[in-house]
């Protein structure tokens, strides 16, 4: 078996079931995303690309919030798609896909978005960086990277750090710390964030018009 379709077994391997109960007890502690989806900030027309969308629950938000956006999803689970084809319906085209190796042209027949979102998904995928640049390039001149994920936790207590690592590990979720100073020195000018005592990031990267 490839390393891309290991990653994805594993992946309906955690969600077969986590799926069904994923939005409701994911809103307890995949903080930020709401405040990542109010700060888009998403013109009538522009295209909206959610990179490994899960169940579809932030393109569901993001839909309300800009009604006239044009969106689309992947995710490397089939899992996870059927919940997101179920919530969303045909109006948003959804595909199986890496974020480390993406043809967006063969998938939706667009080569560059508007916006592109990586929520919590950074942590959980190994080779991230890749991920990262693989969504840096399908942006658009003027075009936004719109990032959520954990940060460090260091204004929490050191207890409540290492429970919540644990429990992270168990789904395959590995906070990468590194992140945003891996930002800051890549992209010039990236607006990072801390939230809530470092729990989250939100981070927004602009490609040069
Ligand atoms: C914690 S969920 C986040 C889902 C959604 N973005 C959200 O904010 O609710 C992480 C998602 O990343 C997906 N994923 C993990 N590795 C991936 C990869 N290499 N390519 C695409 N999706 C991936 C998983 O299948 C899962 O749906």
């Amino acid at each position: 078996m490839s390393d891309i379709t290991q990653h994805g077994a594993l992946m309906d391997d955690v969600y077969r079931y986590q799926r069904l109960i994923y939005d409701v007890t994911r809103k307890y502690y995949l903080l930020g995303r709401d405040h990542l989806i109010e700060q888009m900030d998403v013109a009538p027309g522009e295209t909206v690309l959610e990179v490994a969308c899960g169940t579809g629950r932030n393109l569901a938000k993001i839909k309300q919030l800009y009604p006239e956006a044009k969106l689309y999803g992947l995710d490397i689970s089939e899992q996870m798609l059927a919940t997101a084809r179920k919530k969303l319906g045909a109006s948003v085209p959804l595909a199986q896909a890496d974020a480390c190796n993406l043809d967006a042209e063969s998938l939706f027949g667009l080569s560059e978005f508007d916006h592109v979102v990586l929520s919590y998904s950074l942590s959980m995928i190994p080779d991230w960086k890749s991920a990262l640049s693989e969504a840096h390039c399908l942006l658009g001149p003027g075009g936004r990277l719109h990032i959520a994920d954990f940060g460090d936790q260091s204004g929490l207590p050191k207890l409540f750090r290492s429970a919540l690592c644990t429990w992270l590990g168990k789904f395959h979720v590995a906070p990468r710390e590194v992140l945003p100073q891996f930002l800051a020195e890549k992209f010039d000018g990236a607006a990072i964030r801390r939230l809530y005592r470092g729990y989250a990031y939100h981070a927004v990267i602009t490609r040069r018009a």
